[in-house]
């Protein structure tokens, strides 16, 4: 604790919860106390857990935010914003710390925090790397502790949709991508340095689409809305042998191809909208800049998180009302690579831009078209949308039968293997 914290737990006197967090770098094991001390003083809305752990055996921890911050409620979308996956890149490591200290503190005493709060579940992980970051040190160019502990780069390190990764995946990528199976996550962001850019997919890419998603108006929107919040991003900072980014955003395909990058990973197989954004030229700058840094990103980071209630959620129900899970649910004319399907509980989630619509729903070999309008939305809360399809009650329950049977063998299988 330095002299500064000291004095504000003197002067906040009797309850001394809201210490300002210091502007330092926090190692491994200050990362944890903190998180855990978070999670004791506001534990009505905090979930702390690890989802697994890095090669030399560090959590990866994890502090979800909500009005019910350990499950899934129905209509509460999933957000989730992961730092420090290249250990020496620290500048997102450290925001993601005064990101939470301002989601807590602000809980009840700021109106619009929390109904962010009530209305998202929110999932920060302020190290994918831990064993890269204590590898590391200041220094700005350079690539020590960027890899993991067995020498592999984590944003090259996921299934690919378009080149073979014959790279064994690492336990940190192992563990992401079970999280991302576990929860339904709908938008992302992964924070890197060495450049100041907000990059959306793909990442990689073939000849015929350039990199370019058939959501491309979406992830221009989401990193414009990042870059244009940010005191300077939007500028196109240019980084000493860098090119610059006319309005701070780039594709990251054109920028340069990432075979086996995370943020693919989640588009193209997580169903969860993530972009990247690079905050600093300098990848581990000195500790004087850090707050800085945190009133340049503050009001990107909390206005990206809003974001989540852009475009239209809602559940996919047979005739009878019962929810159909595994329904593709994709609008017609954007069809993603591996088509987007509903949760356990029948739900979608869809970021869209305000417009017209014509949704293709299909379950048990029946489809129904379904034009829906998605106006602008300011309250925090997406279009709702239900629709209902015509499959045969039988074949709807099978459908929940075969999967709940699925997930019953996926439990007995995970319990035997571990
Ligand atoms: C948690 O509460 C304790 C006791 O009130 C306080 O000393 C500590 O600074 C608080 N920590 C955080 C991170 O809020
Ligand atoms: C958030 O939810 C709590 C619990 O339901 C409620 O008491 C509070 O008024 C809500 N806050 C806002 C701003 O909606
Ligand atoms: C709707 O989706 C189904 C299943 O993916 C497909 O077979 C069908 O051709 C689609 N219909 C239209 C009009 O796009
Ligand atoms: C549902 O489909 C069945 C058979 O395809 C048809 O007989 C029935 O009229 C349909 N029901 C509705 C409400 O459209
Ligand atoms: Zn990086």
């Amino acid at each position: 604790m330095n002299w500064q914290v000291v004095i504000c737990c003197f002067l906040l006197g009797v309850t001394p919860v809201l210490c300002t967090l210091d502007f330092n770098y926090h190692n491994n094991k200050a990362v944890e106390n903190y998180l855990k001390d978070i999670n004791n003083n506001y534990s009505s809305i905090t979930y702390l857990h690890s989802i697994g752990s890095s090669v030399a055996g560090n959590q990866l921890w994890v502090l979800v935010i909500g009005l019910y911050p350990s499950q899934h409620m129905i209509g509460i979308p999933e957000m989730k914003y992961v730092a420090n996956m290249h250990g020496n890149e620290v500048v997102g490591r450290e925001l993601m710390l005064h990101l939470i200290e301002y989601l807590v503190t602000s809980y009840k005493t700021d109106v619009v925090i929390s109904q962010l709060i009530n209305n998202t579940r929110i999932h920060i992980m302020p190290s994918m790397n831990p064993d890269g970051f204590e590898a590391s040190a200041v220094d700005c160019y350079g690539i020590v502790g960027r890899l993991n502990k067995n020498g592999y780069d984590l944003n090259r390190n996921f299934p690919d949709a378009f080149n073979l990764n014959p790279d064994p995946i690492q336990p940190e990528t192992k563990a992401v991508m079970d999280w991302i199976k576990s929860e339904t996550f709908v938008l992302s962001a992964n924070f890197h340095g060495g450049a100041v850019v907000a990059s959306y997919p793909y990442d990689n890419g073939n000849a015929e689409n350039n990199g370019i998603t058939p959501d491309e108006d979406v992830f221009k929107y989401l990193a414009t809305l990042y870059a244009t919040k940010h005191a300077n991003m939007y500028q196109g900072i240019q980084c000493p042998g860098m090119n610059s980014f006319p309005a701070g955003i780039t594709n990251g395909y054109q920028w340069y191809p990432v075979r086996g990058g995370m943020q693919d990973y989640n588009y193209v197989y997580g169903q969860c909208y993530e972009i990247t954004i690079e905050l600093s030229c300098c990848k581990y700058p000195d500790e004087s800049t850090l707050s800085q840094f945190w009133s340049d990103n503050k009001v990107s980071l909390i206005e990206y998180i809003k974001q989540i209630h852009m475009g239209i959620k809602g559940r996919v129900f047979d005739l009878e009302g019962n929810p159909i899970p595994n329904a593709i649910v994709e609008v017609k004319d954007r069809k993603h690579i591996q088509p987007y399907t509903t949760n356990s509980i029948g739900e979608y989630y869809h970021l869209l831009t305000p417009g017209s619509y014509t949704f293709n729903i299909s379950a048990a070999g029946v489809s129904l078209l379904q034009t829906v309008d998605i106006t602008n939305n300011k309250n925090l809360y997406a279009t709702k949308y239900d629709f209902s399809i015509n499959v045969s009650a039988s074949s709807a329950n099978s459908l929940l039968q075969v999967y709940t049977l699925l997930s019953i063998l996926s439990t007995i299988l995970v319990l035997l293997c571990t």
